[in-house]
């Protein structure tokens, strides 16, 4: 990081950070050990991941305790047939949603509907596209990050959703070619924890559940479900202090902020599953953090019946094991192994009170919209099936009901808001008096097939506002910016021609000189675009292939600059690209990264151009000057022959301007940078220190397992029901015969099977030091507030505009990054005036995790 206008460090005296007595590790670990990270740190090749038994059950710590109250006394109730379809999903295309759970309709429970996505309800109309999390990120303004969560929360509702799936943090953006990174916020882990709170708190408090995903070590879409010659998939080998440093941060803020549920990702983390890894799942997630919602599987990220229920799997999704199959590792099987009792009943009703406290704890009960959900996932048609698979149940499944409100004003300030300046000389604002106004690129123009037009958003044509994936929602329009700005230039009477194909380069080149020779300005649109692994796009398999500009971005702006000194160039981008080639170009007068805007993208990059809107967005990754400069990249070709292709997170916490700074190397644009139409000043520099009591590693004890209702173990009560004809592939709870044997299909059936040791221990379990008894999160004394930094900030040049001080520490440490950010505010300041920045120091940002301790 280098130090640089608008960013201060504060460096504190080390002897202040906390030095921790030495708490008790966790019995039989051998954890991944980070030694030396500048020389061998990380995890290596074929790591394993500890064991963690039995799976805590949750006891409705801090605010969630009503909620737990209430599930208690709900799943007493259900019958084991209930409880076990509370857990699985009905199958791929079962019902309206992406996801949905088995009913309980003896009491009027509903099938829950989960529901994709990040930035908006997928797969259905008249809903907002808001902007992509990279793009809030970019923002670096908590009010906005919670305002975009609740308005997206607000929409899922009115649709009839239960649980949105999102907010993203895994992928954090361990390489920049990451395909889904721009779903998530940035690779800082403080930004993403900041952010990923507030957004968690803003879907929540508009009463559905949110879904933090994927849990965790999920970085890239090559091998996230193996390969054509590769069965299993990628290992993420992460050590324990990377772990904690880095790609656990920003959940540990997600589950402190009370997200209901949790997706585990599709890949291993250290050789082990994500969805039946005891050390994440049941150690880190349950124990340590003290997680109080569900578990829930990505889609089809399930390998396991008994074992990933042991290790703390709540909920399975869609339900089937592959679409449609008809088969599902729980449902009927969950039924058998409660009954054989591989798998307890404590652990199966842990599952279930996690699901209902979920749904109490957001208060979905009063939050219920009628015909809810009031569309099918699967078709826009007004009528059609209920059960789509199976094409049964034809009735009125779209209610094209229209959920946006007045959310396009908040996204139009969000995408302004989230718009780095990267470079400006004096091009900007523009005035509108500019004589003739050229507009470049396809980047800039309409889609050819619309704004829907590819499914899932898998192609890269016009504008890029959206990445590609289930990380999308379908556009109500997309405002271009060709058209906003032939709008503002129109208004100013002022006149603007384009030229949108990125290959006419006489046309590029024929009106860049007629704008040369008048003065105006040639506006030059760009992008780079990612997305899921099931999509290919230009043969990028979700993850980019490279860092540059796509459709021979640098030949338009060569083309452009070769005739035209007043260069403008707008970029629309999932993350870093390659700018060498003609940042530094005198004819580029301003560059713009002008991220992942959503529907809003011209209005709002009008409101940049001509300084409606003052720019204070800022860098939320590095800009390096080439794709080796990152120093981590992704795996794209099996390395371990036909097993589990294995990633080494070797670089340790060292990821993005961390590695920058460990090896020296100089960015073009420094995370946290951007520019502003006018200039501020810092002064006053003060660090207060608090008095916090000193940090006490958890002792004591939980309670046991909690036993709710009981079971029958005639199994003749769990046949299927004579009123009841099963739907095609449709996944139920019942047995097929009163044999267990029988109905398991498994002719392995009770022969040879180990289970994990301490996995059937109801008995009270000891708090882990770094967890809490009191309320999610961890140690509550890790936010212990220790100092606060504040500092004056004056803006002193002649416009109003928005600055974003940050916070960054050196926590001093031989295996330290330089600095680490800490803490930012977005501060709007009047031309003249001066704020006040005001950031907190927590013990927990003081604090580095100790392996051996098992303790920060
Ligand atoms: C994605 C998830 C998504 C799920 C349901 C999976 O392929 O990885 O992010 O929520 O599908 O659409």
């Amino acid at each position: 990081m280098t130090l640089m206008r608008g960013v201060l460090l504060a460096a504190l005296p080390l002897a202040l950070a906390q030095v921790n007595p030495p708490g008790t590790p966790f019995p039989n670990s051998t954890y991944p050990n980070s030694t030396d990270p500048l020389t061998d740190s990380g995890a290596q090749s074929g790591e394993t991941s500890p064991p963690s038994y039995p799976s805590p059950w949750g006891e409705g710590l801090g605010d969630w305790e009503a909620a737990y109250a209430q599930a208690h006394a709900f799943v007493s109730q259900l019958t084991l047939l209930e409880k076990v379809n509370l857990t699985t999903g009905v199958g791929w295309e079962g019902e309206k949603c992406v996801g949905n759970n088995g009913a309980i309709p003896r009491l009027g429970f509903k099938s829950l509907c989960m529901q994709d996505s990040p930035l908006g309800v997928r797969d259905t109309d008249f809903v907002s596209a808001f902007p992509a999390g990279v793009t809030i990120a970019a923002t670096w303004d908590r009010q906005l990050f919670y305002q975009r969560g609740y308005d997206m929360g607000s929409e899922h509702r009115d649709k009839g959703v239960d649980v949105q799936l999102g907010p993203v943090v895994g992928p954090i953006g361990r390489s920049p070619e990451g395909g889904r990174n721009w779903e998530g916020f940035s690779p800082d882990p403080v930004l993403s924890g900041i952010a990923v709170a507030q957004t968690v708190k803003g879907i929540q408090a508009a009463g559905i559940m949110s879904c933090t995903k994927h849990y965790i070590g999920y970085e890239q879409e090559h091998f996230r479900q193996g390969g054509p010659t590769i069965s299993d998939s990628i290992s993420s080998n992460i050590d324990d202090v990377t772990m904690h440093e880095l790609y656990l941060w920003p959940f540990a803020d997600a589950v402190r902020a009370g997200t209901a549920s949790v997706m585990c990702s599709y890949n291993q983390i250290n050789n082990s599953y994500a969805c039946q890894n005891s050390w994440t799942q049941n150690y880190l997630l349950k124990n340590e953090l003290g997680f109080q919602g569900f578990v829930m599987t990505d889609w089809s990220g399930q390998h396991s019946g008994v074992s990933s229920a042991l290790a703390g799997l709540d909920m399975t999704m869609p339900g089937d094991i592959g679409f449609d199959s008809g088969t599902s590792f729980w449902g009927p099987n969950l039924t058998i192994a409660v009954l054989n009792g591989t798998i307890p009943q404590w652990r199966l009703d842990d599952m279930c009170v996690r699901i209902v406290a979920a749904w109490y704890y957001v208060d979905r009960e009063a939050n219920q919209v009628e015909n809810a959900p009031n569309f099918s996932s699967w078709t826009e048609d007004t009528f059609g099936y209920l059960h789509y698979y199976a094409s049964e149940d034809y009735t009125q499944i779209n209610y094209h009901v229209d959920v946006r409100g007045d959310h396009a004003a908040n996204i139009r300030t969000q995408a302004a808001k989230g718009t780095v300046l990267l470079k400006n000389n004096g091009a900007l604002p523009l005035t509108g008096k500019e004589k003739l106004t050229g507009v470049f690129g396809s980047d800039a123009s309409e889609n050819q097939y619309g704004p829907n037009g590819c499914s899932d958003r898998g192609c890269d044509n016009g504008t890029l506002a959206m990445g590609w994936g289930s990380g999308t929602a379908n556009f109500p329009y997309l405002v271009t910016p060709l058209e906003a700005i032939k709008a503002e230039v129109l208004s100013n009477g002022k006149s603007i021609e384009s030229v949108i194909d990125d290959y006419a380069y006489a046309q590029q080149n024929a009106l860049a000189r007629r704008i040369s020779d008048v003065a105006g300005a040639c506006i030059v649109f760009v992008n780079a675009d990612a997305g899921e692994g099931y999509i290919i796009v230009d043969d990028n398999e979700g993850d980019r292939n490279n860092l540059t500009l796509w459709h021979n971005g640098d030949d338009l702006i060569r083309n452009v600059t070769s005739f035209c000194n007043n260069t403008i160039v707008v970029m629309h981008t999932v993350g870093p690209v390659l700018v060498d080639a003609w940042y530094e170009n005198e004819n580029v007068t301003a560059i713009i990264w002008a991220a992942i805007p959503g529907q809003e993208s011209g209005n709002a990059i009008t409101d940049i151009l001509y300084g409606k809107v003052n720019p204070g967005g800022k860098n939320v990754f590095t800009w390096g000057a080439s794709r080796g400069a990152y120093g981590t990249d992704l795996l794209y070709e099996p390395n371990n022959g036909a097993g589990a292709p294995q990633e080494d997170f070797a670089e340790g916490i060292f990821i993005d301007y961390r590695h920058f700074d460990r090896v020296g190397e100089t960015p073009i644009y420094e995370f946290g940078f951007g520019l502003s139409y006018t200039t501020f000043a810092y002064s006053n520099l003060q660090v207060q220190t608090h008095s916090a009591p000193a940090y006490t590693p958890t002792t004591g004890q939980t309670g046991s397992a909690p036993v709710l209702g009981s079971v029958s173990n005639n199994t003749a009560d769990y046949l299927l029901p004579d009123d009841i004809t099963p739907l095609v592939a449709y996944i139920y709870p019942y047995l097929n015969s009163t044999s267990l044997a029988a109905s398991s299909g498994d002719p392995q059936y009770g022969i040879n099977y180990t289970f994990p040791a301490g996995a059937y221990d109801s008995s009270p379990q000891p708090f882990l030091a770094a967890g809490s008894k009191v309320a999610p999160g961890g140690n509550q004394a890790l936010y212990d507030i220790l100092f606060t930094v504040t500092a004056t900030v004056t803006n002193t040049g002649g416009v109003a505009g928005d600055e974003v001080p940050q916070l960054y520490l050196s926590l001093g440490g031989p295996n330290d990054a330089k600095v680490v950010l800490r803490n930012f505010d977005r501060i709007t300041i009047a031309a003249g005036a001066s704020g006040t920045f005001t950031a907190d120091i927590t013990r927990r940002d003081l604090s580095n995790w100790d392996t051996d301790a098992q303790d920060w």
